[in-house]
């Protein structure tokens, strides 16, 4: 197989604590990494590494890991800029706005829904993401669901079932009903499908029974659970993520010191979402509250066309760094790193032998830089999967 040295990187994120600077990211200057195939095969000091059939030179700049989106909701039609413009414009963001992508997305063709994902994936893919997860629930009803699902899939391996979105508008009057058809025969079609089960656990939407009964029928049939938990408002999310082994709890804007203490404790992973806070206007989350409590938190970008219309990672990471009271370093590792936690996954958000080659080079001499100079297109190059891609 053909191997290729990437050469003289200024500063190289590995994730890997053993290495380099001792730090979680694993610092290590003036680096080099060598790939094999779809593998990282060696990561070290420049001048010690092995000969290769390829060689290209990094020229003093940084090397980062491809992002892990561990929450994008990208199989929907049309858009909401009209709601957007009267958000920002002194209206509410409230989550009944879900009902306009619905329809849009229940009407459009399935060749339509998949060119959207294949779009936004690759915006994603020139910002430097390499895995992302996405998910259904703009079709509220077991065809719209499964299609959603089957064309998500047709895109990437991390598929997530959240036909727990709203309440179906077919439903209105019948919320217990729509529970029994999420449950029952939609989760029977939608199963096969999906990797994960979520549920918009949070006034107007789920409560906290509601979502129980959703993710326990969901692990079941053998999905795993995660849950958009405490978005909005106060709420029992948390605590259910953590009390059934969720990968993950999304948005955590508001938490209690009991949700704090329970996700510094539990192995669930706190996913926030800061262009969601972002493009609504609302308080953001403390990322700093809970990194002291000894909590894991991924960030990601819930690219939806409601609440958070962006798919940029380096965005997400200099929210989170500017209004997040995260580190530089923090948001890296929780942009890569983190994101790989919430999926459970251990073959990416590092660069270290063995894991998948997603590599970024970026137009920088740190990775400091994709929070110091927001909004500038800092990717130079890409690898997933051992591919250069971008
Ligand atoms: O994560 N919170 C629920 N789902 C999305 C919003 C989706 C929408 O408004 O269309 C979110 O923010
Ligand atoms: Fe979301």
């Amino acid at each position: 197989m053909t191997t290729t040295a990437v050469t003289h990187i200024a500063s190289l994120v590995t994730n890997d604590p053993s290495l380099g600077n001792g730090t979680p990211l694993g610092l290590i200057q003036d680096a080099a990494v060598v790939i094999e195939g779809d593998r990282i095969v060696w990561t070290g000091e420049s001048s010690k590494a092995p000969a290769t059939d390829n060689v290209l030179d990094a020229a003093g700049r940084a090397v980062v890991p491809g992002f892990v989106d561990s929450h994008s909701h990208l199989v929907f039609a049309g858009d909401r800029t009209q709601e957007f413009n009267a958000r920002m414009s002194g209206q509410p963001y409230r989550a009944g706005g879900i009902r306009t992508t619905v329809a849009a997305t229940r009407a459009a063709t399935d060749e339509e829904l998949s060119a959207n994902v294949a779009r936004y994936l690759a915006e994603a893919l020139r910002q430097g993401t390499t895995t992302f997860e996405t998910k259904s629930g703009y079709g509220l009803t077991v065809e719209d669901e499964a299609r959603a699902l089957r064309i998500a899939g047709r895109h990437t391996d991390e598929v997530t079932y959240l036909g727990a979105h709203i309440v179906s508008p077919d439903y209105a009057d019948d919320p217990a009903g729509y529970v029994d058809l999420v449950t029952g025969p939609m989760l029977e079609a939608c199963a096969p499908h999906a990797r994960w089960i979520d549920v918009f656990c949070e006034q107007g939407a789920f409560d906290g029974d509601q979502a129980r009964a959703i993710l326990t029928a969901g692990r079941a049939k053998g999905l795993h659970p995660r849950i958009h938990a405490n978005q909005l408002s106060y709420g029992p999310g948390v605590q259910l993520a953590v009390e059934l082994d969720a990968a993950s709890a999304d948005h955590c804007t508001h938490l209690t010191d009991a949700d704090v203490d329970a996700l510094g404790q539990g192995r669930t992973v706190a996913t926030l979402l800061p262009g969601a806070e972002f493009s609504t206007r609302a308080a953001w989350p403390d990322a700093r509250r809970l990194l002291d409590a000894g909590a894991t938190v991924a960030l990601s970008t819930d690219c939806n066309p409601g609440s958070s219309f962006t798919s940029s990672m380096p965005f997400c990471v200099a929210l989170a760094v500017r209004d997040m009271g995260m580190t530089p370093d923090e948001a890296i590792w929780s942009a890569t790193a983190g994101g790989a936690a919430a999926l459970r996954r251990t073959d990416i958000g590092r660069i270290t032998p063995g894991a998948r080659a997603d590599l970024v080079l970026l137009d920088a001499p740190s990775h400091v830089h994709l929070a110091y100079r927001p909004g500038v297109p800092l990717v130079s190059a890409v690898w997933r999967s051992g591919e250069r891609v971008v």
